[in-house]
């Protein structure tokens, strides 16, 4: 029992035996764009590395798309948006089973690769990602065939090639939620991960090829903003999808404005968990936990801000502190730990500017005691106590595992304080009544609220956000209608 996972000092007096997941996963010195079907060489000769921000060791060389690169892959999928949009559904389908199935045999090489480039918890990587990207394949599929089921009376009919950005807190799952859809409906695609986790994506394009995807029908192509941009702006693309921060959003939607191009962002968020007295306080806490530590807290609808009525604050906020303790925070690839790496150095040094603000501003910081490993980006469990609404923790978006709590005594004060934010994509209501769920649901101005559960997600239902959370729904009927024209 003494022996102890790589640099990590416990921050409980629990010790567990390390149990590293030791699946063996290739990973090539370099990889190529996936254009056209087939792995080709950046014109730009220009690679960067992708870390395992865990231990800071280069896992790769990733290809750095120029604006030809972009412009050969979109080619690419026009060519292929030919035959494939005029591929009758059922077909499609099939191989969208078949991508579904293979992604299911290759689940835990898939959970390692995405535990190593991106940092978070294996745990989390088996059971939450890698799942969920298989069933929005799976879910997809069934639509192929039943669009005009979906849409009746209204001849749906593919866009043409979307142009897909997405970020790095769940790679491979924010591949398959913009992929999937898209080919379902008989779009075509090019697609662009984060730069600091590419390489689920670029796996995904193998599954592609076992699967006998057609040639351009999907597109990988890496790189960072500027790749991304090039993607926007090409004249060849029809619809544009992009999860990302807001800042990004505002100037993606800048640059597509008159350019007839349809556009859906899912940008970022603050959501308000809110804890009433006659909540099961055990079950809420778990809910708090799960709701800002899940992957670092590097999640778009994470509980950011806890609402705790006043009369059950001491008892929420002191079995939250001990819940807190028994997080393990550590070896990523460990499947006891509970929060992982932060993603990447910058993202670490965002959080802790925050971090700084907030104490500077007087709050009482609560934090996991305990070391940190030495080499890699790591941020303990934290919270901070009875934030005033206008505090910089409470209004921003820290995407780390910082907690703003703050009190309220009635119904009306906490929707109020709820909605006195500039996003709107999620939010929690912990509660014993009913009524009050039903009342809440209709007040606060996010696109999903959780009833006594928190960060559950499933192909069947719409997400997407109001005000700066940005537009457009993905999962369920409503996602499928942002790749399809809808005439009446
Ligand atoms: P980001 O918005 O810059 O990156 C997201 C994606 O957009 C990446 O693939 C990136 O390469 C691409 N991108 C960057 N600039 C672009 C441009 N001008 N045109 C087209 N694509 C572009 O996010 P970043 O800088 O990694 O994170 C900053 C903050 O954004 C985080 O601290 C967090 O608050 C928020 N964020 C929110 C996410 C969400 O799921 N809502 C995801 C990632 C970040
Ligand atoms: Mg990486």
């Amino acid at each position: 029992m003494s022996k102890k996972s790589k640099n990590l000092e416990p921050n409980t007096g629990w010790d567990f035996d390390p149990a590293p997941e030791k699946v063996p996963v290739e990973i090539k010195a370099q990889y190529d764009l996936f254009i056209d079907g087939k792995w080709v060489k950046a014109t730009s000769k220009k690679f960067f590395n992708t870390i395992n921000p865990a231990t800071e060791e280069k896992l790769s060389e990733i290809s750095e798309a120029s604006e030809k690169d972009v412009d050969l892959a979109v080619k690419a999928a026009a060519k292929a948006f030919g035959s494939w949009s005029k591929l009758p559904g059922k077909e499609r389908a099939k191989y969208i089973y078949r991508i579904a199935r293979i992604l299911q045999e290759r689940a835990r090489e898939f959970a390692v690769l995405e535990t190593m480039d991106g940092g978070k918890p294996i745990r989390e990587s088996r059971d939450v990602d890698v799942p969920l990207a298989a069933a929005h394949f799976f879910y997809h599929a069934g639509w192929a065939d039943k669009l005009e089921y979906a849409f009746p009376g209204l001849k749906p009919k593919p866009i043409g090639v979307a142009g897909q950005i997405i970020p790095w807190n769940f790679p491979l799952l924010m591949a398959a939620w913009k992929i999937a859809p898209a080919i379902a409906c008989g779009n075509t695609v090019v697609l662009k991960p984060a730069e600091t986790t590419s390489l689920t994506a670029l796996r995904l394009a193998e599954v592609f090829e076992e699967a006998g995807l057609p040639p351009g029908v999907v597109n990988i192509i890496t790189g960072a903003g500027s790749t991304g941009a090039a993607l926007v702006n090409h004249p060849g693309i029809q619809k544009i999808a992009f999860t990302g921060s807001t800042e990004v959003g505002k100037v993606i939607r800048r640059s597509v404005a008159g350019s007839g191009k349809k556009l859906t962002l899912e940008l970022g968020g603050k959501a308000a968990n809110i804890v009433f007295e006659d909540a099961a306080i055990d079950q809420a806490v778990e809910g708090i936990v799960n709701g800002i530590y899940f992957n670092q807290g590097h999640v778009c609808c994470a509980g950011s801000r806890l609402f705790v009525q006043e009369s059950v604050r001491e008892e929420v906020l002191q079995k939250l502190k001990f819940r807190m303790r028994s997080l393990i925070l550590g070896d990523p690839l460990d499947k006891n730990t509970d929060v992982g790496a932060i993603n990447s150095a910058e993202q670490l040094k965002t959080i802790q500017h925050y971090l700084s603000l907030g104490k500077k501003e007087g709050l009482e910081m609560y934090q996991n005691a305990g070391g940190t490993p030495k080499k890699g980006f790591w941020c303990q469990p934290t919270l901070f106590e009875d934030v005033a609404q206008s505090s910089v923790i409470a209004q921003e978006e820290i995407f780390g595992p910082v907690l703003a709590i703050q009190t309220f005594r009635t119904i009306d004060e906490v929707i109020q304080k709820a909605n006195n934010t500039p996003y709107g994509l999620s939010a929690g209501v912990w509660t014993d009544k009913g009524s009050k769920i039903f009342n809440l649901t209709s007040e606060l101005k996010a696109g999903v609220v959780w009833a006594n559960t928190y960060n559950k997600f499933d192909p069947t239902s719409p997400f997407g956000g109001y005000k700066e959370s940005g537009f457009g729904r993905e999962g369920g009927i409503h996602g499928l209608a942002a790749y399809l024209n809808l005439e009446g």
